[in-house]
């Protein structure tokens, strides 16, 4: 049933109920490929600090403000850099708040490299950035980051910027053999907007007119459009699907879009055009075929089974 949200029947409470739960069964269908829920259900912490205590928030895009995450993702970005050592890259700043936080979270004499092909950032973010004890170690660099810094090593990465298929891939080709575990901590990597998530899930809630707009327009389409719009990239998680495919990292955690992997083993030259060839199904795809499912869509169902943790593990 449609009841557009002008109309006082949508703003009752029966209403509500109704429509949330219609919703959950939605995502509940969506969730039958065990790819969504392993990742976002997780309740219980992995840790004893701040960070791990994101599940008792409501996480999603609302948090987002200088930095375009919501407070679970940034929680695991945190904790993310806080296990590992030695410089950091970042792909995609933005307006910077990102940046701020790894900077804070990594602490001195750790380097920080930030790339973006423009300068945006927030007077905030750059002001707290030239505060004495980051100035020297935060280095905001506007360049492509397809091509590589020569001469760096790096303990983390950060990947947030070019969210296309082969914009993810040639950030991966570029410094994933500059990403190197030090100090017996692991090297991680991770890449914002990979999973399928709930971040938008209050908004779609609310957006019955544009879905019934959607819809009537999708009969006269060829090419059809969703409903509701991916609220990942599935560019981006195709290429960590491909890592993971090719034994070259594997998941270390999650949270909404937020994946972390840790590094395995360097990437071989011939990894982009695998990575073309071996295009694997997506994940939308299997949800609505019910089709073969991803090699990472299997890791993350088989560990969200066995493990519980909204900073999931
Ligand atoms: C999603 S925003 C980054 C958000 C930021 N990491 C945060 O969490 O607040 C993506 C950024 O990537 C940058 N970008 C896109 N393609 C790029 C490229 N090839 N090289 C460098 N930066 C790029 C854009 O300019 C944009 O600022």
């Amino acid at each position: 049933m449609f009841v557009p949200s002008c109309c006082p029947i949508a703003r009752s409470k029966q209403y509500y109920f109704w429509r949330n739960a219609k919703l959950d069964r939605q995502l509940a269908r969506n969730d039958e490929s065990g790819f969504c829920r392993p990742v976002e259900e997780s309740k219980q912490s992995a840790g004893e600090g701040f960070e791990d205590l994101a599940w008792i928030f409501t996480c999603d895009s609302r948090n987002r403000g200088l930095i375009r995450q919501g407070f679970d993702e940034a929680a695991l970005l945190w904790k993310a850099v806080k296990a590992t050592s030695g410089n950091i890259l970042e792909v995609g700043r933005n307006l910077a708040g990102s940046t701020v936080l790894l900077a804070a979270a990594a602490g001195p004499p750790r380097n920080i490299y930030s790339i973006d092909n423009r300068s945006n950032e927030d007077r905030a973010c750059k002001d707290y950035l030239a505060r004495p004890e980051h100035k020297a170690r935060v280095h905001l660099l506007v360049a492509d980051s397809h091509v590589p810094l020569p001469n760096l090593r790096f303990g983390f990465l950060f990947i947030d910027g070019d969210h296309t298929f082969e914009g993810v891939l040639a950030d991966v080709v570029a410094h994933w053999n500059a990403l190197q575990a030090s100090d017996e901590k692991p090297a991680l990597v991770a890449f914002h907007d990979a999973l399928p998530n709930q971040n938008f899930k209050w908004r779609d809630a609310d957006r019955n007119l544009n879905r019934l707009w959607i819809r009537l327009k999708n009969k006269s389409r060829k090419r059809q459009k969703p409903e509701i719009a991916p609220d990942y990239e599935p560019g981006v998680l195709k290429v960590c699907d491909e890592l993971i495919h090719q034994g070259l990292a594997e998941k270390w955690r999650s949270a909404g879009s937020m994946l972390v992997m840790e590094k395995l083993a360097e990437l071989p030259r011939n990894f982009s055009v695998a990575a073309r060839k071996l295009r694997h199904p997506s994940p939308t795809i299997s949800f609505s075929s019910g089709g073969r499912h991803s090699q990472l869509s299997r890791q993350i169902s088989r560990m969200g089974r066995s493990q519980a943790s909204q900073v999931s593990s």
